[in-house]
């Protein structure tokens, strides 16, 4: 079944309790929360302090997905925080096998994240260290931008190299109605939406349409 991972980004944030109510309610199968620090990307979200308080009212596993130059440093901060799943890019880190092996030292899962224009060559020496492989659809930074449909070719491809093992493909931005069928048929198993999700008030109807 594919799951569906609403990424705060696009909530309200002076109503992030009931928003993640309203989530939970609605059938999200877990809350994506975007860290970006405004070095590695162009924009600035949130903090640990921020996953610990959410950790605090949801039961629903909590998938950190790190856009920050300095991943080796903050991972510890978010799992500490109470993350369930944490996610690197490949391209902040320096040494991506040591600290996913730390993140599953730390009982965390860990994942790792492709920009557009990563190729998938880069997992191969990390496949039975990872949980999830999340393709990024847009370039990172903000929501609301335009599905790259050439990522289709790379979860395929991704699709294939993982063969049996047990790991999640998630794809990540531009994921509506339309793109989120595109990317199943092509092998993603969990889908982050933002702007899709919050469209409109009714979250189980979003929700449910993308699935
Ligand atoms: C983009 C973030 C996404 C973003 C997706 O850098 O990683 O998770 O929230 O937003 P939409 O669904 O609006 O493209
Ligand atoms: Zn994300």
């Amino acid at each position: 079944m594919t799951l569906i991972a609403p990424s705060i980004l696009s909530a309200d944030f002076g109503q992030l309790h009931n928003e993640i109510s309203a989530l939970e309610k609605a059938g999200a199968d877990m809350i994506h929360i975007d860290v970006m620090d405004g070095h590695y990307v162009p924009n600035l979200t949130f903090g640990p302090a921020i996953v610990k308080h959410i950790r605090s009212y949801t039961s629903l596993p909590l998938d950190v997905h790190l856009m920050v130059t300095n991943p080796e440093t903050v991972a510890d901060w978010f799992i500490d925080a109470g993350a369930d799943i944490v996610t690197i890019h490949t391209e902040a880190c320096t040494h991506p096998d040591a600290l996913l092996t730390h993140i599953h030292d730390r009982g965390c899962k860990a994942g790792v994240s492709l920009n557009p224009s990563t190729s998938e060559n880069v997992l191969e020496y990390v496949l039975d260290k990872v949980d999830q492989i999340l393709v990024m659809t847009v370039n990172p930074g903000f929501g609301g931008q335009t599905f790259i449909s050439e990522q289709l070719k790379k979860i395929s491809r991704i699709k294939s190299m993982i063969g049996n093992k047990d790991i999640k493909i998630e794809v990540d931005g531009g994921i509506n109605p339309m793109t989120a069928a595109e990317c199943v048929a092509a092998g993603a198993d969990i889908l982050v939406a933002g702007t899709s999700v919050f469209a409109s008030k009714d979250y189980r109807k979003n929700i449910d349409a993308l699935r």
